[in-house]
């Protein structure tokens, strides 16, 4: 018999790439770490807002990292360090206002000609 996985709700999911394209430096894996410890109450499993968190190798970007991108919104982030990954959890995540100046690409946007 198959067994059926089973998902806690969530609101939000965030992914960090540690590609060495991107993240050359390999600050990538702090920022994750960090991540964890900063949450808070966005990081409990029984809260229905919980956000949740991944690294992937690769997000198709590679190159201005560390890249951080916030689904559903579709947010992309570029140059993130401790103090920007700060702003994202504080302004983004709980207080739904994305941290602007850092902000790349937006899920849906049409590219800017510059080809
Ligand atoms: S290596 Fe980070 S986006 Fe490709």
């Amino acid at each position: 018999m198959t067994t059926i996985p089973v998902m806690a709700p969530y609101g939000r999911h965030i992914f960090i790439c540690t590609g060495s394209f991107c993240d050359p430096e390999g600050k990538a894996q702090q920022l994750y770490t960090r991540l964890a410890r900063k949450l808070g109450e966005l990081g409990h499993y029984d809260n229905p807002e919980r956000v949740k968190r991944g690294v992937t190798p690769c997000l198709g970007v590679c190159s201005g990292g560390p890249i951080v991108v916030v689904y559903p919104d579709g947010v992309w982030y570029h140059h993130v360090d401790e103090t920007v990954l700060d702003r994202i959890i504080e302004e983004h995540l709980h207080n739904d206002q994305p941290v602007e100046e850092y902000i790349f690409h937006r899920l849906g946007e049409k590219m800017i000609e510059a080809w």
